[in-house]
């Protein structure tokens, strides 16, 4: 056994971009008053992670070994064997991810889309306390693979939590990517980056708006002192979709 990458570079920039801008959104979301202006941030702190998880599919398409879907050990056989023998301490070792962290990377990456779908007010009335219980989820899912992630640094004397920052893991030298792919990771730099420079570009504190950029739609966040007199919004072009602070959800034409 030697160290082997495992993670390339792609991977470890989206993770870091969706745990970041998670954890501030959860921060702000639990923790900041909803009339504060800060709160919208949590808004477009939540948008970068959707954007951050679309990149992530792509990779689970296209992406290195370790990266792509079609290597996620989830047979249902396997998830199951995998957390028993983690409580019975008979769990192996795999080199990609282990079957826990597959099922839990799956549950975040359904629980973005849910939370932007019910904080922006498309899923009705119901919206807001979904909104909070997939927060509730997600958060138990975080305390979950922050758990694992101890409990495979005790098992298997591996300082595991470092890989997702050298791309380093022990290995069988065979198994280990051949590059870590600073291409695609300066690509996705540059491409991301400016989409997210241009997202808090296009957001309008005083009337509480953000422009998608390249999409063009207006999402509004109708929480805020400055979103309610936000009717005047010249958010530009596109569908509006805005969120009562009574959960009364709408949508309306811009024009
Ligand atoms: C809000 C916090 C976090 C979120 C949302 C999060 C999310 C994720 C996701 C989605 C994956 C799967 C990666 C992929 O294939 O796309 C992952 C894997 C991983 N994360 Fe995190 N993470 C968080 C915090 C952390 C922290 C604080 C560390 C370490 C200090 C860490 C270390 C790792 C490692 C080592 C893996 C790979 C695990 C394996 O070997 O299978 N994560 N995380
Ligand atoms: C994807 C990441 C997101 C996370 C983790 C998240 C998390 C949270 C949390 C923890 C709260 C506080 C819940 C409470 O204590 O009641 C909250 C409230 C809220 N979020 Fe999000 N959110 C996200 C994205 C969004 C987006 C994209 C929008 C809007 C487009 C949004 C709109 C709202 C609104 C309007 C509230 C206030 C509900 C209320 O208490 O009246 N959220 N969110």
């Amino acid at each position: 056994m030697s160290k082997i990458l495992v993670w390339d570079l792609p991977v470890r920039l989206f993770h870091w971009t969706f745990a970041g801008s998670l954890s501030g959104a959860l921060a702000i979301g639990f923790w900041v008053d909803d009339d504060s202006p800060l709160f919208q941030v949590h808004m477009l702190l939540g948008l970068v992670a959707a954007f951050a998880l679309a990149g992530r599919l792509v990779l689970g398409v296209v992406g290195s070994r370790y990266n792509r879907f079609s290597s996620l050990p989830l047979a249902p056989g396997r998830v199951i064997a995998y957390f028993v023998g983690a409580f019975t301490g008979g769990a192996k070792r795999f080199i990609g991810h282990n079957p826990g962290t597959a099922v839990v990377s799956l549950a975040m990456f359904a629980l973005v889309p849910l939370l932007i779908a019910s904080g922006a007010g498309w899923l009705g009335g119901l919206g807001e306390e979904l909104h909070e219980g997939f927060a509730i989820a997600l958060l138990v899912a975080i305390g979950g693979h922050l758990a694992g992630l101890v409990w495979h640094t005790v098992r298997h004397r591996e300082a595991i939590a470092l890989s997702m920052v050298t791309g380093l893991k022990d290995g069988p030298e065979a198994e280990g990517l051949k590059s870590a792919r600073p291409v695609w990771a300066l690509a996705m730099l540059i491409g991301g980056g400016a989409w997210v420079a241009a997202l808090f570009a296009n957001h309008d504190t005083a009337a509480g708006t953000v422009k998608l950029p390249v999409l063009g739609t207006v999402v509004s966040l109708g929480e805020n002192e400055g979103a309610e007199g936000g009717e005047e919004n010249e958010g530009g072009a596109g569908k509006k979709v805005g969120v009562g602070k009574n959960g009364e959800h709408g949508e309306k034409d811009d024009d």
